[in-house]
């Protein structure tokens, strides 16, 4: 008999979360959440509002917008995988762009659109089978999950699996704005006052810079494999 666990993957940018959860998600037939795709509706959301630009952020009025904000995952029926909506729209194509990229972590430091993400989150993972990749979902949204592991991997090899993503569809992308990109985030995401970016304690911890995807997977398999089977 299987057991439905909740999996939480942390971890900086770019060190192969969303493609690993996306993969062990398909594997155990459970939901994968993108807890980063949810921030980043967000911050296309204040970006279109012009709540925020390179030089200004006008907290408030995001945050005054929060009651009428309303971002939930629904299953796309062509490719069968949850994508993030905000009020009834999906965002999904819109929210990985550098422009979004480079504005989101300061979205992401607002505690009163952390509280109201986190919410959301839960009510996701309540009757579990869920996978949630992000920066603080070992630590503070599911401090309980079965398991958690923290993925890390250099800069430089982060930077240049990313930007080999976003020149598939942005031609005039450079290696050096995206790494400009993931040294900010890095930056932001570790030292922000609310839930920053840490390894839970009882996090395992992978470090993917000499692995292929298959590796990974089987390795993070062999820790999930006994918990979902234990029932036996
Ligand atoms: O895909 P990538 O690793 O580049 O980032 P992401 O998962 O899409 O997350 C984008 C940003 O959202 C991060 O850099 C964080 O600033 C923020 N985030 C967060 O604060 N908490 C989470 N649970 C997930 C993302």
């Amino acid at each position: 008999m299987s057991n439905k666990i909740i999996i939480a993957i942390d971890g900086t940018s770019s060190t192969g979360k969303s493609t690993l959860a996306k993969r062990i998600s398909k594997k155990l037939n459970y939901k994968y959440i993108d807890s980063g795709a949810m921030y980043r509706a967000l911050t296309y959301y204040a970006i279109h509002q012009k709540y925020i630009s390179k030089n200004h952020f006008d907290k408030i009025k995001l945050i005054n917008d929060i009651p009428y904000i309303y971002i939930d995952f629904r299953k796309n029926s062509t490719n069968n995988k949850y994508e993030v909506h905000l009020n009834g729209i999906p965002y999904e194509n819109k929210i990985r762009s550098l422009a979004v990229s480079n504005l989101v972590s300061e979205i992401a430091t607002v505690d009163e659109l952390r509280q109201q993400m986190v919410r959301v989150q839960h009510t996701l993972g309540l009757k579990k089978g869920v996978i949630m990749d992000g920066r603080d979902i070992g630590t503070v949204v599911f401090p309980d999950a079965e398991i958690k592991f923290y993925l890390e991997a250099t800069m430089e090899l982060r930077a240049k699996r990313r930007f080999d993503e976003l020149f598939q569809i942005d031609k005039n992308i450079t290696y050096e704005e995206v790494l400009a990109n993931i040294k900010l985030r890095d930056n932001q995401d570790t030292n922000r006052k609310h839930s920053p970016l840490k390894k839970a304690k009882d996090a395992i911890l992978i470090n993917t810079d000499n692995l292929t995807l298959d590796e990974l997977e089987l390795k993070l398999f062999n820790y999930i494999n006994p918990l979902i089977t234990k029932n036996l």
